[in-house]
């Protein structure tokens, strides 16, 4: 047993697609999340800056002696994770290599595509590990830049949103892929736009999801499940205003998460 929380942070209201997911399958845990609403996007910002921003998020989540930190984010997953995985004394988890471990499952016909941020197709990390679980696969990228700025507005279903899946899309959809990478956490709040036009033979791989079913083999395996508790199991912090991440948050999380949002200057860290 190990009652400590699990720490999760996202540049926004994406890594709750994650959150969501661990609630389900670890519904005993403790989670703190933090979305930096007040830097996002961090798909459109360089390496240095990706990097700065994921160090402080984590020295934040360190604060509250976590056992464990979900960095819920593709972007600093792939631009970030490698170079400073070994810099805590906590462990870091992303949500690359339980995407990809899905997606190679998951494709017949051996064509995959990702999406993500620009940050996350310029590293080309999904690209990287797909290649290595097996070389014959054949991988369609694709940057998505619009999707994270639909989504944190709101906009998962409406008639722009779908005329930017098309845009966006087309080309990876015409390539004959049966399984879709959702590589930003953000994306799922479009799940269904995106799997309209997709059709219904493609699988879509939500990396928040799939590292929530990681943890749950990785708790089960090393003992790291908390008890049940009566207390308050979930903490939310953003870095600007509160009451669009419990609106939105809440609706997407389907549950009231007001006045458990908190502010915090991420600057501080
Ligand atoms: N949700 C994030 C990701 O998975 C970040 C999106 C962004 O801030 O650009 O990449």
């Amino acid at each position: 047993m190990n009652n400590k929380s699990i720490g999760v942070f996202d540049s926004g209201l994406g890594g709750l697609t994650a959150v969501k997911q661990i609630m389900q399958e670890l519904p005993n845990e403790n989670i703190i999340y933090f979305g930096d609403t007040g830097r996002v996007p961090y798909g459109t910002r360089s390496r240095d800056t990706i990097l700065k921003y994921t160090r402080g998020d984590i020295r934040f989540l360190r604060t509250f002696d976590v056992k464990i930190i979900v960095i819920a984010c593709g972007t600093a997953s792939s631009a970030a994770l490698p170079m400073i995985k070994n810099e805590f004394d906590v462990p870091i988890v992303g949500v690359i290599d339980a995407a990809v471990y899905a997606a190679v499952r998951a494709t017949r016909n051996g064509k995959i595509g990702v999406i993500g941020t620009s940050g996350t197709i310029k590293s080309g990390e999904y690209e990287k590990q797909i290649k290595a679980y097996d070389g014959n696969m054949e991988v369609y990228s694709k940057a998505c830049p619009m999707f994270v700025p639909l989504v944190e507005n709101g906009y998962f279903d409406s008639p722009v949103t779908k005329l930017i899946v098309e845009e966006y899309l087309e080309e990876i959809r015409s390539k004959g892929v049966d399984t879709l990478i959702l590589g930003c956490t953000h994306y799922p709040l479009l799940a269904k736009t995106i799997g309209e036009y997709m059709g219904g033979g493609v699988t879509l791989i939500n990396s928040g999801a799939e590292v929530a079913k990681y943890l749950k083999k990785k708790f089960d395996r090393e003992m790291m499940h908390s008890a049940a508790t009566d207390e308050e199991q979930y903490r939310y912090y953003v870095s600007d205003d509160i009451s669009s991440f419990e609106e939105l948050g809440g609706i997407f999380l389907e549950r009231e998460i007001n006045g458990q949002v908190s502010k915090i200057d991420i600057e501080k860290y």
